[in-house]
């Protein structure tokens, strides 16, 4: 397994790979949601690229960028046995040389959900991964389908500019309680680890009254907001009931649906989602 810092280190040992490159984008703190997503890759493609970096445009100032979780050798003995090829670490320095100005923004998508309580969220996003792409030049890239809204932008970016990358999105790994992983599950102690399964419970309910026949989208919202409310440590920010690739608010649900929330337990926000075929 190479591990690559500069931009012609990663470029020399690409050139060294089968053609065939899956990349797995990460901010590293490896779970196995992430490792889901290398296993795959590794199951798919010839060449397997794992990059791991805390990208800092994508946290807002008042976001936890500092105090994000790091551990680059954990990381590596995680990767490791899967058969990775390459991995790529680069410095924020590298990643944003001083005088850096050029943006890669999806407009529509990223103004609701998430977009709409992190507004610079996602230009953040979409700029690196754009930047990403261009440097590892994947034949397919691996999101978590844990970050919907996230795979949504990107499958939008990736056909809006010609990337000639094929988009995998994986299904949600989650603790046996129901739990999604989550970098971020580390910052729950004591009762809030509990309160957290408020967001499974919450989406099982609207999911079990759609499987019971239920249609109308907004009885689905009140279902996950009614549960939401009943724990006393969670705090609702939204519940969405969404058409899968527009992510617009239905009223009825007919095709593909995204029952999606983000619920702060304490002070740590956690995200989560269900589909509905
Ligand atoms: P990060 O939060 O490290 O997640 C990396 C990838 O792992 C994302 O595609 C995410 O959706 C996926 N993932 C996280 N938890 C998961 C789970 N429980 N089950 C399945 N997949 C899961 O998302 C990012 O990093 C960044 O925004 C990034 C795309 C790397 C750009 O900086």
């Amino acid at each position: 397994m190479i591990i690559a810092t500069g931009l012609d280190e990663l470029r020399t040992a690409r050139l060294l790979l089968d053609p065939e490159v899956g990349l797995v984008p990460t901010m590293g703190y490896l779970h196995e949601g992430h490792l889901s997503l290398i296993r795959k890759a590794k199951a798919e493609c010839r060449s397997v690229v794992v990059s791991i970096f805390v990208n800092p445009t994508q946290f807002a100032p008042t976001e936890d960028l500092a105090k994000y979780p790091r551990d680059l050798e954990r990381d590596l003995k995680l990767i490791e046995p899967i058969g990775v090829d390459l991995v790529w670490n680069p410095t924020p320095e590298i990643m944003y040389p001083s005088g850096y100005q050029t943006w890669v923004e999806v407009d529509a998508l990223t103004k609701r959900l998430e977009g709409a309580m992190r507004p610079t969220h996602f230009k953040g996003v979409t700029t690196v991964v754009a930047k990403l792409f261009n440097a590892v030049q994947p034949q397919r890239a691996y999101f978590g389908q844990k970050d919907a809204q996230q795979a949504a932008v990107i499958r939008r970016m990736t056909r809006d500019l010609d990337f000639p990358v094929e988009i995998v999105v994986c299904p949600i790994v989650r603790e046996p309680d129901g739990l999604a992983m989550s970098s971020r599950n580390k910052y729950l102690e004591g009762d809030d680890r509990k309160a957290a399964l408020v967001l499974f419970r919450a989406l099982s309910a609207a999911k079990d009254a759609y499987q019971a026949g239920e249609r109308d989208a907004e009885v689905l919202r009140r279902k996950m907001k009614e549960v939401i409310q009943a724990e006393p440590r969670a705090q609702m920010q939204y519940v969405s009931c969404a058409d899968y690739d527009s992510l617009e608010e239905l009223e009825s649900v007919s095709g593909k649906t995204l029952l999606s929330m983000a619920v702060l337990i304490g002070k740590t926000r956690l995200i989560d989602n269900f589909v509905l075929e």
